[in-house]
């Protein structure tokens, strides 16, 4: 039983201050549950409302990529500058240690490799699971205008429904096909299907013309995807101009794993996304870190 002695009298009411009801940073986030906004928060840093997410889930159909062949070597010393790890939950369990702190992504969808076709996608963990490894969100690929378009759409509906159950944010990712153009125009359909079917977080493609129109359309935050493996000052230049263009961060994998000094990359990535800083200044950020690693392993 609690001690009841030296029960004080109560007094401290301020009955003439209304009781704070704060809103939330995240675009569109304000009115979801506390336990999504709690997972929301653990990707998107409170200060800057972004996020660095690094997206190593390539394998769930591409295999062992390049510079994932041995995640616990190459990933492991990365974790520390990523707000947000996005990974199947097969390398969450065999390698990932329990202790990291920051948030998780899960892939939530698979069932094709590239020697098929690539969107003929299932959900492809239960919801217990997710539950289970305490994600803060699961990763759904929707290909919009893909031959397996509509299953792929119905795998993110479901996760929604099951992640608001729950209370786990589900990320849409917009896939394209090698038939399908990069442009506004298809990646902000792409992009409003996904958050008006209920995908809190959303993953798009950058482009040059008319970015800012696919995140201003798009009602939740959308993170740039990072493709394909470019020199690292162009990556940061398109992060750059991502942020500033609305994107609420990036998620991105080869542009960092495969650079030539990764840790020094997702460090000068972070510089850009939170502090909004210049490409070339980033680009010699990385030069500096890099130049200092190589010394300290001679
Ligand atoms: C996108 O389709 C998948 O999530 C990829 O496995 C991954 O996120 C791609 O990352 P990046 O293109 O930056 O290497």
């Amino acid at each position: 039983m609690a001690d009841t002695d030296d029960i004080r009298e109560t007094k401290n009411y301020f009955p003439g201050i209304p009781a704070r009801h704060e809103g939330f940073y995240l675009k569109g986030s304000h009115q979801l549950d506390w336990g999504m906004r709690n997972r929301l928060a653990r990707i998107f840093r409170p200060v800057s409302a972004r996020t660095v997410m690094l997206a190593i889930d390539h394998g769930y159909f591409l295999g062992p990529t390049t510079g994932l062949e041995r995640v616990d070597i190459t990933i492991l010393p990365l974790l520390p500058y990523a707000d947000a790890l996005m990974c199947t939950r097969g390398i969450l369990r065999s390698t990932i240690p329990a202790s990291f702190g920051n948030g998780v992504v899960m892939r939530s969808s698979g069932g094709a490799s590239t020697l098929k076709e690539m969107s003929n996608e299932h959900i492809a963990v239960d919801i217990e699971d997710a539950v289970r490894m305490n994600v803060s969100a699961m990763a759904v690929q929707v290909f919009i205008g893909g031959k397996f378009e509509t299953q792929t759409v119905n795998n993110m509906t479901r996760l929604v429904d099951m992640g608001l159950r729950h209370g786990i944010p589900t990320m849409g990712v917009t896939a394209v096909g090698k038939n399908l153009a990069r442009d506004a125009r298809y990646l902000g359909l792409a992009s409003r299907i996904c958050a008006e079917l209920g995908a809190q977080i959303v993953k798009t493609y950058y482009c040059e013309e008319g970015f800012e129109t696919v995140t201003a359309a798009c009602p939740v935050p959308i993170v740039m995807a990072g493709g394909k493996k470019l020199p690292e000052l162009e990556a940061l230049t398109m992060a750059y101009n991502a942020v500033s263009q609305g994107a609420s961060g990036v998620d991105m994998g080869r542009n960092i794993f495969q650079a030539e000094a990764p840790a020094a990359m997702i460090q000068a990535v972070g510089k850009v996304v939170h502090e909004l800083m210049k490409p070339k200044q980033a680009y010699e950020f990385y030069l500096t870190l890099k130049n200092e690693q190589a010394k300290e392993r001679k």
